[in-house]
């Protein structure tokens, strides 16, 4: 499948250096601002992702920006979940929060970690069932590169769920949410973590990336069909569900 060019301002520079800096530096804290920065509902985002899957606790799912693990994990305990997990991530300071995770939780013969790209998934092709991404995909160089890079592991007939946040379209929400993201969440975020651009850079790069329509035209054009972008928390969220065709 032949990667297509975004068509949407992609003005902010994801080199991927700078990406995996960043969440290297912000890791041991990334859990916690996740749960506090979005009042706990993160996890009311990931079962609605995994439950899209429809799993039937014998398939192979690939959680792609895995980051810390905790969709990886979503789908290992779910009743029923994934057989196995393969969490990909490049940022190694994530994947060594989330290895201590699976150590604790006595997962780690059911989900395996991997250091790799998006744009570059270090498996086989159509080796896995589904393929998994939360929060991701915006901070992906080249997204188109990565949905074919998703499109070539997943099997034919195989299924895709990505999380990502979104610009909600109702004018007195729209608002009031982009003001917490504005001005309330990038001093939270830089209080607890310490770094100064992280959480800065996590509302200007939802404002840049695509729209909910760019994004089902990009999957599309790699070659997912029966697309599907269902708006959670008053379109805060979108959760994006397809299928590889053939
Ligand atoms: C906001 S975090 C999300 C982590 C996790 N999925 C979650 O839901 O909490 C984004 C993650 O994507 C990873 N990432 C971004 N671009 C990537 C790429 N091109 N290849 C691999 N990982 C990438 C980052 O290192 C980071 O761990």
């Amino acid at each position: 499948m032949t990667a297509v060019a975004p068509v949407f301002d992609d003005s902010i520079s994801k080199a991927p250096e700078r990406i995996a800096g960043m969440f290297d530096a912000i890791a041991p804290r990334y859990d916690l601002l996740n749960h506090l920065l979005s009042g706990g509902i993160d996890r009311t985002w990931r079962t609605r992702a995994i439950r899209s899957l429809a799993l039937t606790g014998r398939e192979r799912v690939l959680d792609l920006c895995t980051g810390t693990a905790d969709l990886a994990i979503a789908a290992s305990a779910a009743r029923p979940g994934a057989a196995r997990v393969v969490g990909v991530d490049f940022a190694g300071a994530m994947l060594r929060v989330a290895d201590e995770k699976l150590r604790r939780d006595r997962l780690r013969d059911r989900i395996a970690l991997v250091q790799g790209d998006a744009t570059r998934i270090p498996m086989a092709a159509a080796s896995v069932d589904a393929v998994t991404i939360a929060f991701g995909i915006r901070n992906v160089e080249n997204v188109a590169a990565a949905c074919a890079e998703i499109h070539r592991v997943v099997k034919p007939g195989g299924r895709l769920a990505i999380l990502e946040f979104a610009v909600p379209t109702m004018p007195g929400w729209r608002s009031v949410y982009g003001w917490y993201l504005k001005h309330i969440l990038p001093r939270i975020g830089r209080a607890v973590s310490r770094h100064d651009g992280a959480y800065a850079y996590l509302p200007a790069s939802i404002d840049a990336f695509a729209t909910p329509d760019e994004l089902v035209k990009i999957l599309r054009q790699s070659g997912f069909v029966t697309i599907a972008a269902v708006p959670l928390t008053l379109g805060s969220v979108c959760l994006y569900t397809a299928r590889r065709g053939s």
